[in-house]
């Protein structure tokens, strides 16, 4: 049972050895080699620069959005336009929510995927066998008015601190989403020629802010900080401070993306993989601990209305395209997922 309480909380206990609980099969251990680092195989992600998307050169990069959209599925954004006080505070608060006693984080525990906030340990702590070396605090910003109420009330300032993330990044996500479908070729032109594109079923879509605690490690090659797996919404955005630790496929092996500072590392999910009939791809990613430093990350998770239908444009259908997906939505993903555990599910099975 003390399991169930986290990985912070048996680091606090001062621990030399991973738990038998945490220790991978031999096949799905990292393999970090004899330098106790990870991946020496760094991958510079393409960099989408916000600032130039707004100006004369959108057109460029719209083009280097879907290179990047269609060959990693992954791409940093920079000059992004956030307040640095908003991304500081959103990291600090989330490191000090984590460091509260323990039964104040654990008001927030529950089995109900859909609770508006819900702080747990592992990947799916109710069915994993084996568990991962991560805590989180998942909350739901979808609308604003109704959740924050049931946001953790400490540390005092964090409902504040989250509010004005998520509206910023909801924002970002908004301005990505529409250069997205433009150059998926979706966006309407008036006479004009002005873009008429509409945002309004996104701008009604869920959000999700997922802040994520990997403390240091004594095994860092037994265990995994998240198990490989894809996002299921849209688009996420994530934020990492400044300890590496997220690894993505690339043509066949794991890579590790360099931290950038001021950087958001923005990823194509499964319903953006259904949505442009497979052209983006929604890919696999998993993360590394290290036996060094403790790691945050918070990860901005955006997806369709609740009772949307996902499926993929009919303007991206043809003789030479066929549907490649079958349809679906969002809850029942949250039925596939409350009923999996990571060491049973194919990364990808839920686009299958
Ligand atoms: C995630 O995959 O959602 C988290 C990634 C990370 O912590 O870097
Ligand atoms: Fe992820």
């Amino acid at each position: 049972q003390y399991l169930q309480k986290g990985v912070r909380h048996l680091c606090e206990r001062g621990l030399t050895r991973v738990p038998s609980k945490y220790i991978l099969p031999i096949q799905g251990r990292p393999n970090l080699g004899d330098t106790g680092n990870a991946s020496k195989h760094n991958l510079k992600l393409p960099v989408i620069d916000f600032t130039q998307l707004q100006g004369s050169n959108r057109s460029l990069v719209i083009q280097s959005l879907a290179n990047a959209c269609e060959e990693f599925g992954f791409f940093q954004l920079i000059n992004h336009g956030i307040k640095d006080d908003v991304i500081l505070e959103m990291i600090d608060v989330s490191r000090r929510f984590f460091e509260l006693p323990f039964n104040e984080r654990s008001k927030y525990m529950s089995k109900d995927m859909s609770s508006p906030a819900r702080y747990g340990t592992s990947f799916n702590q109710n069915n994993d066998k084996v568990f991962c070396w991560r805590d989180f605090l998942k909350l739901s910003c979808h609308p604003l008015q109704d959740t924050v109420s049931c946001w953790p009330s400490s540390p005092a300032d964090l409902r504040e601190a989250v509010v004005n993330y998520s509206k910023s990044t909801k924002f970002l996500y908004l301005m990505l989403m529409e250069a997205i479908m433009e150059s998926l070729g979706l966006v309407e032109t008036t006479k004009g020629g002005e873009a008429k594109g509409s945002l309004e079923e996104f701008e009604d879509g869920s959000q999700l802010i997922v802040a994520n605690c990997y403390p240091a490690c004594p095994e860092p090659d037994l265990t995994l900080g998240m198990p490989p797996h894809s996002d299921y919404g849209l688009l996420t955005l994530l934020l990492q401070d400044e300890v590496e630790g997220l690894q993505i496929q690339n043509q066949g092996s794991w890579v590790t993306v360099e931290p950038l500072p001021n950087s958001f590392v923005v990823n194509v999910g499964d319903h953006l993989e259904i949505f442009s009939n497979g052209r983006y791809k929604s890919v696999v990613h998993r993360v590394l601990v290290n036996s060094r430093k403790s790691r945050i990350s918070v990860a901005s998770l955006h997806s369709l209305p609740f009772k949307s239908t996902v499926r993929p444009s009919p303007k991206l259908i043809d003789e030479v395209n066929p549907t490649r997906y079958k349809d679906t939505d969002f809850a029942s993903f949250l039925q596939y997922i409350s009923n999996s555990s990571h060491d049973e599910m194919d990364a990808k099975t839920f686009l299958q």
